[in-house]
């Protein structure tokens, strides 16, 4: 048979650890794949980098957009971001007719449907196995090995950033911005942390899982997205007290009416699965229905991780794996009705920060009564008449916007400084 003709456009940390990862994996990975895989094609914005190995055999192009062009069988995209170059090169490949893999998770959650489409209109593969948990094949296993019984919801630990600041928070005792601040000295968060902390990150790869999951578009616009920065230390110590953790989650569920997605700190109980995932490290929960749940855990980002990923695709489309990239076909994803607000119940844990007088807790146990919402259990901490104290309540099950509501009347209150924080109380 024929080699498969690769060219790879970005030889960043992923880019380089793809040609590394096919360099090092030789017969075997061609025995996997049916056919040798060849790079024919390679581009970077600098050629003149030192990226720690010898490159010169193979062609290099200066412009990304014209790997479609050249004769590869498959273009493998490594640059990012959701637009320009990346979504260029993209419709160039796919309309030439040639195979698309990519990591890029922004592209696909803005883009995503219309590639599909253009992907199928060419019979050409759209594959995107390292755009969502970097090594974890959720993807295949979303699209292919759960569709049985079907996805009742999804819930992952998809930012390794976010997981490794929260991480540390509760190990040091340190606060957000101590904790981010080693997370960048350390390499685990971009100088420019704003994508992975203000949960934007998160929110792009659950479109995709949600889609995956519910024969849905992605879409963005229809999903709450709630970052980390807010946290504070006490937080996560009071967390601890009630037996929970703070994890940064992304959630897509199927509603009697429709679909809730969510990216949002959430309490998850201490000793369940996704508790327990530390550090950089991401994880997906996926309830399968009567198949049961099913709990996923690995890295999430760096060169190795992700080039398993990116591998594990081009090896699929050797092998001539085409399907639909969302497991159905482009033209039958529906649009995602969002579910109604009054629908989401849980839990919550609340905070507020409040001047230690007289009132203050008959007011906000006033507030959230007339809201319907029932108090569980309560913590205050110290006494400091006049000064800001932390008052903190768990409450009853309840709707998410009655507690919402309760929340923007007491957050008015002189006596209450600052924004309460909730945060939901998740189940399993
Ligand atoms: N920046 C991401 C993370 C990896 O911290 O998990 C790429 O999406």
């Amino acid at each position: 048979m024929k080699p498969l003709k690769i060219a790879v456009a970005g030889l960043g940390t992923v880019g380089m650890g793809v040609l590394t990862c096919l360099a090092k994996g030789g017969e075997a990975l061609a025995q996997r794949a049916g056919r040798e895989l060849q790079v024919v094609a390679i581009n970077a914005r600098s050629r003149g980098k030192d990226r720690g190995m010898v490159l010169d055999h193979i062609p290099w192009t200066d412009d990304p957009v014209a790997l479609a062009r050249s004769d590869a069988d498959v273009v493998v995209e490594l640059i990012g971001g959701e637009g320009g170059v990346a979504l260029d090169l993209a419709k160039a490949a796919l309309s030439a007719g040639k195979h698309f893999v990519t990591a890029n998770k922004a592209l696909l959650a803005t883009h995503g449907a219309a590639l599909a489409a253009l992907a199928e209109k060419n019979r050409s593969a759209l594959r995107f196995e390292a755009a969502v948990a970097g090594g974890i094949p959720i993807v295949k296993a979303m699209r292919e090995s759960f569709v049985g019984y079907g996805v009742r919801s999804v819930r992952g630990i998809l930012n390794g950033t976010c997981n490794y600041i929260l991480t540390r928070m509760e190990a040091t005792g340190n606060e957000f911005a101590d904790a981010l601040a080693e997370a960048q000295r350390l390499g685990f968060a971009e100088a420019d942390p704003e994508l992975d902390v203000g949960g934007g990150d998160t929110a792009h790869k659950l479109a995709l899982l949600a889609s995956l999951a519910f024969g849905t578009a992605p879409d963005l616009a229809q999903m709450s997205v709630t970052g980390i920065r807010h946290l504070t230390y006490d937080d996560i110590r009071f967390a601890h007290e009630f037996g929970y953790r703070i994890k940064l989650l992304g959630i897509a569920r199927q509603m009697p009416h429709g679909i809730d997605q969510r990216v949002q700190p959430a309490m998850v109980k201490i000793g369940t699965p996704l508790a327990d995932v530390d550090g950089a490290f991401n994880a997906v929960m996926a309830d399968v229905g009567e198949a049961g749940p099913y709990f996923f855990e690995g890295r999430g980002a760096g060169a190795a991780p992700t080039a398993s990923a990116v591998v594990a695709d081009i090896v699929d489309v050797a092998r001539g794996a085409n399907g639909p990239c969302f497991g159905v076909p482009a033209a039958e994803l529906s649009a995602l009705t969002p579910a109604l607000p009054d629908s989401r119940r849980a839990a919550f844990y609340l905070r507020f920060a409040v001047l230690d007088m007289p009132g203050v807790l008959a007011e906000i146990a006033g507030r959230l009564a007339e809201s319907g919402v029932s108090i569980e259990s309560m913590i205050q901490r110290g006494r400091s008449p006049g000064e800001p104290v932390a008052i903190v309540m768990i409450t009853h099950e309840s709707p998410e916007p009655a507690v919402a509501r309760a929340l923007k009347v007491i957050a008015a209150s002189d006596k209450v400084l600052g924004n309460p924080c909730m945060i939901p109380m998740e189940t399993g």
